[in-house]
């Protein structure tokens, strides 16, 4: 007789055991990381109400569930073919086990609801004085684009305290930009233009990811966002307006070098180091816009350039041109 109980606290104890694992592993355990943004605190608020309810819910359930297993088990003086007592309806057990829960799910959709404009960061207030960067996503970067005509790959900066409005495009397939610190993660689609804006309250790096599976290399298709005081962050988007010298590394590193290597070296895709297409512009421009897919060779190449201005073009090869084992290594075929 002793044997079910004890199986029983087995049971609970292993229980509690992996939800004490999760509980205390990585940042918050199973919450959202330390939000940087009004966004995140509401995101944040609305993932709390939400497991708060499901908890009391599991509670309730697990518990009425475990007890009634207990409770109403076999005894021993009755045999094990026995029929237990047949019970046909009760209609107001019934009401409130459909009302009760569709009260619960009415109500969280309502409180979600409710909260989507302040996690969405729609607010007249958010939008006055916003500052514009166009995300143009592509296998397997991002380029940021400032409205005075700075561009970054792969690592946006932002001023502190100073609403932003990314514009998420896309030249090949969908991308997810998502930084969980800083908000939820918004689609980048080819052929719209997807909005996403949030206010950063704090300065620091906050790492990101692309959030959809885009191709081979999806992921290492990562960002950092630099929040920095508006002094820094304007004199960085002068300083980048004005001179490419930063962008051409940038370029290569985040756009060349995922599949090609930091050094040419080749990876995924074969190595480039020394070949005379790095620093031969046509050519060079040719490859980035219109990316390679002969049947003759074969490596297959996206068209990673697309929507480039020239000067980004112009700065890679300044680069390759400045690296000596990217321009000078020996040559290989393609
Ligand atoms: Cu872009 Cu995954």
């Amino acid at each position: 007789m002793a044997r079910k109980p004890a199986a029983l606290a087995l049971v609970v104890a292993c229980a509690t055991l992996a939800l004490a694992g999760s509980a205390i592993a990585g940042n918050a355990g199973f919450g959202p990381p330390p939000p940087a943004t009004p966004s995140g605190h509401s995101i944040q608020t609305v993932y709390w109400v939400i497991f708060g309810i499901c908890a009391v819910v599991f509670v309730g359930v697990e518990t009425t569930l475990l007890l009634f297993v207990f409770r109403y088990r076999r005894r021993r003086h009755v045999p094990e073919t026995a029929e237990g007592p047949q019970i046909h309806g009760n209609t107001r057990l019934e009401i409130f086990w459909t009302l009760v829960p569709a009260l619960v799910l009415v109500g969280i959709a309502f409180f979600v609801f409710a909260k989507t404009p302040a996690v969405r960061a729609s607010g007249a207030a958010e939008s006055a004085g916003a500052m514009r960067v166009r995300v143009e996503s592509h296998q397997f970067y991002w380029e940021y684009r400032y409205p005075n005509g700075a561009i970054s790959v792969d690592t946006l900066r932002l001023p502190v305290d100073r609403p932003v409005r990314l514009e998420l495009v896309s030249f090949d397939v969908n991308h997810s930009w998502w930084v969980p610190e800083l908000t939820g993660k918004l689609d980048a689609i080819p052929g719209r233009t997807n909005v996403l804006r949030f206010t950063p309250m704090r300065t620091g790096t906050f790492t990101g990811y692309c959030a959809e599976l885009c191709g081979i290399q999806h992921a290492v298709m990562r960002t950092d966002v630099e929040v920095m005081s508006q002094d820094a962050f304007d004199s960085w988007v002068t300083t980048r307006g004005r001179s490419t010298a930063e962008l051409g590394r940038e370029t290569l590193d985040g756009v060349c070098a995922k599949c090609h290597g930091f050094e040419g070296e080749g990876d995924i895709g074969p190595p480039i180091a020394g070949n005379s297409t790095l620093v031969n512009k046509q050519a060079l421009t040719m490859l980035l816009d219109e990316g390679q897919n002969l049947p003759s060779f074969p490596s297959y190449m996206p068209a990673v350039g697309l929507g480039w201005p020239e000067r980004q073009v112009d700065a890679l090869i300044e680069y390759v041109k400045s690296n000596p084992t990217l321009s000078g290594g020996t040559a290989s075929g393609g």
